[in-house]
């Protein structure tokens, strides 16, 4: 019996045509959309969202554009434990990685989608992570139940018939991505507003280059561009083709004489990539000429250029990014992102018609109707401790709305990388910032990074995990072989990058941040910019170089000496701790750990 409806192709590529044919054979929608990517079906699409109770349209005057969605409670964030990196040896996937044997896997992917799109659309969605036609971009398809994930795509990726005409120039490699909330509708069945599976699976098949992802409708396990292929997929054609892709944010710093100096920074997720990709420097350095300029805000992929130069493009075309926090206060680039145009999940409804979450005001809204879809005033929550909006809720908002987005953010060839930066949530130990001796040194250094965990993935939060170059849950290969490629790319280039490590998160006696952090960070960029470009001094330590307290520009700010030498304090007893928690995350790796490490941390011990 064969009642299915389609949308007309709109593409002639065979393969694709046979692949969504089979596809649709396997899950058995009710009929096939093909996205053309224009804001006419965007709009329909948030119509029919809205029919379904998966969206709140907002307050048009105060919010234009913009929608509310509320997740179900189980599926709130991406599930690292049920992601799997499924290559043919379980060598490949090393031991930081949950691997299933790939024939097993796919027949458990084909019992779970037999049928699971009943009922239901299947979207086709080409999509280009990086400027449509750029030598750097790279195509992916991804058929999906979820609508939500159709216009949550448009915003975060290039999509529509534009990508399909590159797909019929017959040239790209397609990365097929196959999605599905795992919840399908028998005849007369009535839908929920948010479906999702219990059961879970975010799979990737790193040497067919497949996407297979279940049960989720959340963020990175259901935007497939995102972390499944711009970093887990991608870090493995990164490997085979000599360059990287990083899960960083890109952005420009201008200085007084008009010169910018491109900068990326690694910092694990929930722990201020977004803000830092849009900050505002303090008034005094802003008046001498200091501005920063945005090109990402999560994932960078970087190629060595032909003048021996790293340069880099945000694969991405928008912010997915964390709501708690963002404020006027804190980073008003964001919020003018987001004033617009945007999709919020898991935030908190005002009675305007208005969004809320903690941190967005200093004064809570007398009440509103928090993430879950119950009533909440500031004395419910000073006695059940709920909060309005999830703490990993986010908004979903078109880079092209922030106002210090970078002119150069779509160039197909990318910028110039002159300095990449790591850092971690870290509440003892780690300085404000210091600079590697060298590129080994720097790939040590983000190789052994810690982080407090956070609510943007499943798990305990709060425990230091070590979380290399903020890649643990996104690397889709063996550990050990990322850091051998990371030492390696220093040969196919002539200018490398100064690296360096940034904490904004070291906290007092008394559990406070000893960092005003946000716009201050600018303090310390500065700094990086000044060494990137050999013109700032520093003092040697045992984990690298410093900036004295005279180094850094405390123009309006009142932070005295005795407080950053608390801050850049180097414990030698608290870094033996750290140096056994470097030889643990080690020898999980060792068969496949290069032996610059090893060495790079001999020299730490005998510095120490
Ligand atoms: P992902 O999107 O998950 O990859 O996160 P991200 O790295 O972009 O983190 P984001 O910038 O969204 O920041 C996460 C949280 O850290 C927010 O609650 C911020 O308010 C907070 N944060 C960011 N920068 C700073 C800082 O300099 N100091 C302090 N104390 N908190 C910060
Ligand atoms: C992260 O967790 O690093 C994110 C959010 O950027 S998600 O897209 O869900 O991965
Ligand atoms: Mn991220």
């Amino acid at each position: 019996m064969k009642t299915r409806t389609s949308s007309a192709p709109l593409s002639k590529n065979e393969h694709l045509l046979k692949w969504v044919e089979k596809m649709a054979e396997l899950t058995k929608p009710a009929a096939i959309h093909w996205v053309d990517g224009s804001q006419e079906e965007y709009d329909s699409l948030c119509g029919l969202l809205v029919q379904n109770g998966t969206f709140i349209k907002l307050n048009e005057k105060l919010w234009p554009g913009c929608y509310l969605s509320r997740s179900d409670q189980g599926d709130v964030a991406r599930v690292e434990d049920r992601t799997f990196i499924c290559s043919l040896s379980k060598d490949n996937a090393g031991p930081t990685n949950n691997w299933v044997e790939p024939f097993q896997m796919r027949k458990k992917l084909k019992e779970l989608f037999d049928g699971c799109m009943a009922g239901r659309t299947m979207y086709v969605i080409a999509y280009s992570m990086g400027p449509v036609g750029s030598p750097m971009s790279q195509i992916g398809v991804q058929l999906t139940d979820s609508p939500y994930v159709v216009v949550n795509m448009r915003i975060m990726a290039r999509i529509g018939q534009k990508v399909f005409d590159v797909i019929d120039k017959g040239d790209a490699r397609i990365v097929p991505c196959m999605h599905s909330v795992g919840a399908p509708l028998a005849p007369g069945q009535k839908d929920v507003s948010w479906p999702c599976n219990k059961e879970k699976y975010i799979v990737h098949f790193p040497e067919t280059r497949e996407i297979w992802s279940f049960g989720s409708g959340y963020g990175g396990n259901a935007l497939l561009g995102k972390k499944c292929f711009a970093l887990r997929i991608a870090s493995n054609i990164a490997r085979d083709e000599g360059w990287m892709a990083e899960h960083m944010l890109i952005l420009g710093v201008e200085d007084p004489k008009g010169e910018k100096t491109y900068v990326t920074a690694a910092f694990p997720s929930a722990c201020g990539k977004t803000n830092f990709a849009m900050l505002i420097p303090p008034a005094p350095l802003q008046k001498k000429g200091w501005k920063v300029w945005t090109i990402g805000d999560d994932i960078a992929w970087i190629k060595p250029g032909a003048d021996g130069k790293l340069y880099a493009i945000n694969p991405e075309a928008g912010f997915f990014g964390v709501a708690p926090g963002t404020s006027v206060k804190t980073n008003p680039n964001a919020m003018a992102a987001l004033s617009k145009n945007t999709i919020f999940t898991n935030v908190a409804l005002t009675p305007e018609g208005g969004v809320w979450w903690e941190g967005m005001t200093d004064e809570p809204p007398a009440e509103c109707i928090d993430w879950t879809g119950k009533k909440w005033t500031p004395a419910i929550a000073k006695e059940t401790g709920a909060k309005a909006a999830h703490p990993n809720s986010r908004f979903t908002a078109p880079a092209s709305q922030c106002p210090t987005i970078d002119p150069k953010w779509e160039d197909p060839a990318g910028v110039p990388i002159s300095a990449m930066i790591f850092g971690g949530r870290r509440a003892t130990t780690m300085p404000l910032i210091y600079q590697a001796f060298n590129w080994s040194g720097g790939v040590y250094m983000g190789a052994t990074m810690g982080s407090e965990m956070t609510a943007a993935a499943a798990g305990t939060i709060g425990k230091v995990r070590r979380d290399p170059m903020a890649m643990l849950p996104f690397c889709g290969y063996h550990m050990g072989d990322y850091f051998r490629h990371w030492i390696k790319m220093q040969k196919s280039i002539t200018e490398t990058p100064r690296v360096f490590h940034v904490n904004w998160f070291r906290k007092d006696a008394n559990g406070k941040f000893m960092w005003p952090g946000f716009g201050d960070n600018m303090r310390v960029l500065k700094w990086i910019v000044d060494r990137a470009r050999g013109r700032g001094a520093a003092k040697e330590s045992p984990i690298g170089w410093m900036p004295h307290y005279q180094d850094l520009d405390w123009e309006g700010l009142n932070f005295p000496k005795e407080k950053f030498d608390e801050l850049m304090a180097v414990d030698r007893a608290a870094w033996r701790a750290e140096v056994m928690g470097h030889e643990e995350l080690f020898l999980d790796l060792h068969d496949h750990l290069p032996k610059e490490m090893v060495y790079e941390r001999e020299l730490l011990i005998c510095r120490l």
